[in-house]
C-alpha cells in the first residue's frame, strides 16, 4: 500500500442505504468447477432477487475476465489476484447496500477465506455449487474440458490444476441432483431465515 493515504468516510453509510433498500447487503460467493452451474444458478438468484425488488448485481469470471482482470491468467498468483481484486469489488458492492452474487471458480480455500475476512461475519455467503467432475465434463459447455484432455489448455481447474472443496461453507447446491429452480428456492429460503430478505421461506 502507498503512504500517506488516508481513509475518507463517506456522508452516506451502508445502513443508511441498507435502511433505505429495506433489506441487508451481503456477497453471495458461488464457487465450483468449470460447467458447475455457478453462473446459471447466480443468474437465476438474481433474477429472483430482483423480482422481489431487491438491489443486487452479477460478477461472473468470464466476464470480468474481459475487463477488470484481462491482465490475469491461470496460474495459482493469477488466480489468487482474480479474487482478490473481486473480493474488494464485492466489499464495495455490500457497502453500497446490495447483494452481490459472484461467479469464479475461486478454487483456493485460502483465497475464499481472505475474501470473507475482507467484510462483516454475516456478509460472506460461500455457496458451494457442488457437481461431479465428471458431470462437469460431460456438459462441457465451453468445449474447455476436451481442450484440457487434449493438452490445448494446461492448468485446468479440475484436470491439471486443483480445486479444493469448501470445508464449512455456509450451502450446498448440487446441480447435478437438483433444478434450477430447487436450487433458487434453497439459496432464496436460507436468506429468509436469516433475515437478510422478507418473507417467509
Ligand atoms: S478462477 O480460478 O480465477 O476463479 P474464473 O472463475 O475467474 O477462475 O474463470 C474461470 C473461467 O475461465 C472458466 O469457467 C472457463 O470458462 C475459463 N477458463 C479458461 N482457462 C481456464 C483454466 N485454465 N482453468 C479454469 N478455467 C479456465
Amino acid at each position: 500500500m502507498s503512504t500517506n493515504i488516508v481513509w475518507h468516510h463517506t456522508t452516506i453509510t451502508k445502513e443508511d442505504r441498507r435502511k433505505r433498500n429495506g433489506h441487508h447487503s451481503c456477497v453471495l460467493w458461488f464457487t465450483g468447477l468449470s460447467g458447475s452451474g455457478k453462473s446459471t444458478v447466480a443468474n437465476a438468484v438474481s433474477k429472483k432477487l430482483f423480482e422481489l425488488g431487491i438491489q443486487n448485481y452479477v460478477l461472473d469470471g468470464d466476464n470480468i475476465r474481459h475487463g477488470l482482470n484481462k491482465d490475469l491468467g491461470f496460474s495459482a498468483k493469477d488466480r489468487t489476484e482474480n479474487i482478490r481484486r473481486i473480493g474488494e469489488v464485492a466489499k464495495l458492492f455490500v457497502d453500497s447496500g446490495q447483494f452481490v452474487l459472484t461467479a469464479f471458480i475461486s478454487p483456493f480455500a485460502q483465497d475464499r477465506e481472505l475474501v470473507r475476512s475482507l467484510v462483516e461475519n454475516n456478509e460472506f455467503i460461500e455457496i458451494y455449487v457442488k457437481c461431479p467432475l465428471e458431470e462437469c465434463e460431460k456438459r462441457d459447455p465451453k468445449g474447455l474440458y476436451k481442450k484440457a484432455r487434449n493438452g490445448e489448455i494446461r492448468d485446468f481447474t479440475g484436470i491439471d490444476s486443483p480445486y479444493e472443496e469448501p470445508v464449512s461453507p455456509e450451502l450446498t447446491i448440487e446441480t447435478h441432483l437438483h433444478s434450477i429452480e430447487e436450487c433458487v428456492n434453497k439459496v432464496i429460503a436460507y436468506l429468509r431465515d436469516r433475515h437478510f430478505i422478507k418473507g417467509e421461506s
